[in-house]
């Protein structure tokens, strides 16, 4: 079944990027030229799909608008003569269609999947995590939804991360079935230190079968006393099978302020524009250390 509909979680306070996030959403904070959640609908699009389910919360209007079109700015432009401009900002407002679904309460990342339930249906969906950057050469999403097509299961993005961080991440224990794929056996949401042998962590970037609906109804809360989607993702595994996909690419965690300045340099040497000069900056600024 062709995977058509992505559901990207917004609805978080952004606590770690205060005071920064405190009258702006934090997915609206900029890497170059554009906000971080562009960087990931643009995954989206990339890979073919069809709709993008927004689950956001108060606040978050700012989000919803960057997306839609903008007479009064359209206008403008058009006015000014600044053709290049109009045209981008018409393309942005056409890149895709987009609806929101409110998280009504914080309860967690399987709570605001969860709430996305009605609008995504009885299909195999996307999820991804804004705080979660991902340069490849060919797009996460589209890796993701390669592998889904091979194995016909629920694929989590997993990446290997150092012993002493495994619990900040949900990890997954499993066999290798083939380069790069495992099955998966276990997983759980913020190990103990100590308690996994793995140091396969989850990367936001999940694709998932619909029973993780029903799965997520039934879930207790976890981790943090939150309703943690990896509790449910276990479930789902158990039930009917689940992989995780070991892609291609350099992750950066956007939503910690140290993986947000190493996206931003990754994303600045790239730039077409200012690639070359801000290369030629980096240097200078290293051999002054
Ligand atoms: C979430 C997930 C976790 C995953 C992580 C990846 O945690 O619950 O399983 O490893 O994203 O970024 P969070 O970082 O929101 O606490």
């Amino acid at each position: 079944m062709k995977v058509r509909k992505a559901v990207i979680p917004v609805a978080g306070l952004g606590t770690r990027f205060l005071p920064a996030s405190k009258a702006i959403p934090k997915e609206m904070l900029t890497i170059v030229d554009r906000p971080t959640i562009q960087y990931i609908v643009e995954e989206v699009v990339a890979a073919g799909i069809e709709q993008i389910i927004l689950v956001t919360s108060q606040g978050k209007s700012a989000i919803e608008n960057h997306f839609d079109y903008d007479f009064h700015l359209d206008a403008v432009l058009y006015e000014k003569k600044k053709t290049a401009l109009l045209e981008e900002m018409r393309h942005l407002a056409n890149l895709i269609d987009i609806v929101s679904v409110r998280q009504k309460k914080p309860l967690g990342l399987g709570h605001a999947i969860w709430s996305a339930r009605n609008v995504v249906g009885n299909e195999p969906f996307v999820v991804l995590l804004g705080d979660d950057l991902v340069l490849s050469e060919q797009p996460c999403c589209k890796q993701m939804l390669n592998i889904f097509d091979e194995v016909k299961e629920s694929v989590v993005a997993v990446q290997q991360v150092p012993k002493d961080e495994t619990y900040q991440y949900g990890i997954v224990e499993g066999q290798h079935i083939r380069d790069r794929v495992i099955k998966i056996d276990r997983m759980v949401e913020k190990p103990a230190p100590g308690t996994t042998k793995s140091d396969m962590a989850i990367i936001g970037r999940y694709i998932l079968q619909p029973e993780i609906f029903g799965l997520l109804e039934k879930t207790t809360p976890g981790h943090g006393g939150e309703i943690q989607l990896t509790d449910a993702l276990l479930a789902l595994s158990n039930q009917r099978g689940m992989y995780a996909y070991e892609f291609e690419g350099t992750r950066f965690d956007a939503g910690d302020k140290l993986g947000y300045l190493k996206a931003i340099i990754a994303f600045a040497l790239r730039h077409p524009d200012i690639g070359e000069n801000f290369s030629d900056h980096i240097k200078h600024v290293a051999a002054q250390l």
